[in-house]
């Protein structure tokens, strides 16, 4: 699933939050978004995953303009984000954040509850077996039925990236998935993100820690107060006198 954003532009009262941003993630394609805090990054992300509608510019997926689209139609469509900030139920187990998150099950409907009974028990054993497979995957079984409140925050970065799976999508935005994660699980969380691009996933990572997130990704693109200052392979982009200016001289 591509995705193109042509001249995004996003101000707050006077102030340019996202400024003229353009770029691409191909098919499957791993691109990574680094800049300092206030750059823009999780406003960008709101742009393109219809949290937020844009000032100008447009939002392209495999072809189509979703501009206008509404967030849960583009997650329909394959496209989901994750949150820098977590926001797992915090009362509900493991297991229940995700099978909370699997989308559209007849049962949630008046409906189907009348209905379709039969359907309704074979959706909710498909999910549940989803949700077991997920658990599995990112090795959450020692915690599955804990309350997701007291998971660790490397746990619950984990669980994020579980409830963004359990929609099936083809493309993830992930708001700093390392950000208060321990390098063991920086290391999981990357070996994760690995293996589901090779299955076909394609991923947009928003990421502070630097040296993680240039293993992990082909292509970066720094932005600073708006804008995307530079892009390319991380160890070129990295070199480029602007951008370590404005991000390694800079917060960071
Ligand atoms: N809802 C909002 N209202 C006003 N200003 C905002 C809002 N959200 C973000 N901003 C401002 O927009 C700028 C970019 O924020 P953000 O996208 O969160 O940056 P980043 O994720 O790169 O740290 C910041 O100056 C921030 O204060
Ligand atoms: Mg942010």
């Amino acid at each position: 699933m591509s995705l193109v954003l042509a001249d995004l532009a996003k101000s707050w009262g006077g102030f340019c939050a996202v400024d003229a941003v353009s770029l691409t993630v191909p098919k499957g394609g791993l691109v990574g978004i680094i800049g300092p805090n206030g750059a823009g990054k999780s406003t960008l992300f709101s742009l393109v995953s219809g949290f937020l509608a844009p000032d100008a510019g447009s939002v392209t997926l495999d072809g189509a303009d979703i501009t206008r689209l509404a967030a849960h139609e583009r997650a329909r469509r394959g496209m989901v984000r994750t949150f820098q900030v977590p926001r797992e139920f915090a009362h509900l187990t493991v297991r229940e954040n995700l099978m909370a998150a699997v989308p559209g099950q007849s049962g949630e409907t008046l409906r189907g509850l009348f209905l379709r009974p039969a359907m309704v028990r074979v959706e909710e054993q498909a999910a549940a077996a989803r949700v077991a497979d997920t658990i599995a995957f990112l090795r959450l079984d020692p915690v599955a039925d804990t309350p997701a409140g007291k998971l660790s925050g490397g746990q619950k970065k984990l669980l994020e990236l579980g409830r963004a799976l359990m929609t099936d999508p083809a493309l993830i935005l992930l708001d700093e998935p390392f950000a208060g994660v321990n390098p063991v699980l920086v290391e999981a969380l990357s070996a994760h993100i690995r293996a589901l691009n090779a299955r076909g996933i394609g991923f947009l990572i928003i990421e502070h820690d630097l040296p993680a997130l240039t293993r992990l990704v082909g292509d970066i693109h720094v932005m600073d107060r708006g804008r995307v200052i530079a892009s390319g392979p991380p160890a070129a982009v990295l070199a480029d006198a602007a951008v370590r200016e404005a991000y390694l001289g800079g917060s960071a």
